[in-house]
């Protein structure tokens, strides 16, 4: 089995709550990681006998004394830079480690843009949902072949940023035989596949909508659900009503598969209501809330996951989420990663924008990307460095997470692994 011991930490996040630490902060410490998984967090100074003890490779030859690394080193295909068996020591430099992003919420498989869309915005014209009907068109009428690099793609953009999870909806297909092939196509590179047929009623059933829902919650459900782990709906005037919505939920609740929402992003409804009643993992934008909304949330297990790259790119006012985390709730960040009301992949971004622009904390944005994320999407095997969980981790070129918000814009993931594998 293959190891690296990444020490001389200067900071590290392991989101193991200590004290009044959620973040777990540890100072000059180390990981190491065996096969996929982490098997050891301490003190670089303990670590000492895990350099001398480190399994030799097949052929007997030292372990690989990895330099210092930086930017330049980034990316690659991952394999490409690491294989099977060895042992290795990473030094950190005295630089931050932190979990790999969690990216909760994108919509990443689709074709064309909007650029235009979002060049007339720019100039005054308002935020629609109908904008996404253009992107349908567009995603229809390409191959598998060319969803399938553009999503590729994306991903590559998403590991170089520092996200090593990430969930893709379903959403821009809206016929039974193209929500299926976005699935597929999501599954190929995610577990978190969401079926998000309840986005827009296309064009073709303008006039006939309660038939668009019935197919939504009918032969398009079955198509879909074998591909995908949740279902989700856009809750929201011009899009999907309180009824409609509950209808499309609990249909694919009757699948197996398990609910999220996207609510209350264009303005104030019932999509947190509907959540937190379904026990949806989470309800997404939250940006239109009232007392009672934030009241059911704080009593819940349903995340609140804020998408401030919406906001951001519609110039419309960010969610609150000092009131949300002062009333105990759980919260996420998410890049909604889309190509008309966030087209863009970056989790630093949503850390600078949440601390700069919503009242956050570096280190609660930071747990927000991290375990936040984790926890929208119910998994316990990520978005915490511990032994037994994935070995999913960022080397920041950066003595401490804080330059995530402080240092906006500027590229400060240094090193990426997933799976112990260094990408
Ligand atoms: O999460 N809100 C609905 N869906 C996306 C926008 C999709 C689009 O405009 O293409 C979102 O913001
Ligand atoms: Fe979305």
């Amino acid at each position: 089995m293959s190891t690296t011991l990444i020490t001389n930490i200067g900071e590290l996040t392991t989101n193991v709550a200590a004290g009044g630490d959620r973040c777990g902060t540890l100072h000059d410490a180390a990981v190491l990681i065996e096969g996929g998984r982490i098997a050891w967090v301490g003190p670089a100074a303990d670590a000492e006998r895990f350099r001398s003890h480190a399994p030799a490779p097949a052929d007997a030859a030292p372990p690989d004394r990895e330099p210092p690394t930086d930017r330049r080193e980034r990316g690659g295909h991952p394999r490409a830079r690491q294989s099977g068996g060895g042992s290795r020591v990473v030094d950190a430099g005295g630089r931050a480690v932190i979990p790999g992003f969690v990216d909760s919420h994108t919509h990443i498989v689709f074709g064309g843009d909007r650029a235009d869309e979002f060049e007339a915005r720019m100039s005054g014209t308002a935020y629609a949902a109908g904008g996404i009907r253009r992107t349908v068109a567009a995603t229809r009428a390409a191959s598998d072949d060319e969803l399938r690099r553009r999503l590729v793609g994306f991903v590559d953009e998403l590991h170089a940023q520092g996200t090593t999870a990430f969930e893709v909806k379903t959403g821009y297909g809206l016929t039974v035989e193209d929500e299926a092939r976005l699935a597929r196509l999501a599954a190929e590179v995610t577990p978190e596949v969401t079926f998000l047929g309840a986005h827009v009623v296309p064009a073709e059933y303008a006039d006939a909508r309660d038939d668009y829902v019935d197919l939504v919650c009918g032969h398009m459900l079955q198509a879909v659900a074998p591909h995908a782990r949740w279902v989700d709906v856009f809750c929201e005037r011009g899009a999907f009503t309180p009824d409609e919505s509950r209808g499309v939920l609990a249909a694919g609740i009757a699948h197996g598969l398990l609910p999220r929402v996207h609510g209350n992003q264009l303005g104030p409804g019932e999509g947190v209501r509907i959540a937190v009643a379904l026990g949806a993992a989470s309800v997404d934008h939250c940006t239109y809330l009232d007392d009672a909304d934030v009241a059911a949330l704080a009593g819940s297990d349903t995340v609140a996951t804020l998408l401030p790259g919406v906001e951001f790119s519609t110039r419309q006012p960010y969610p609150d989420a000092r009131r949300l985390l002062d009333a105990g709730v759980t919260v996420a960040l998410a890049s909604d990663c889309n190509p008309g009301s966030s087209f863009t992949s970056s989790m630093p971004l949503m850390i600078a924008l949440a601390v700069r622009e919503m009242r956050m904390t570096p280190a609660e944005a930071v747990w927000a990307a991290t375990a936040g994320g984790a926890a929208a999407l119910r998994r316990d095997d990520i978005g915490v460095v511990a032994p037994g969980r994935r070995a999913d981790l960022v080397l920041l070129d950066a003595p401490t997470r804080v330059h995530l918000a402080y240092r906006p814009g500027v590229p400060l993931v240094a090193g990426v692994w997933k799976d112990g594998i260094r990408l």
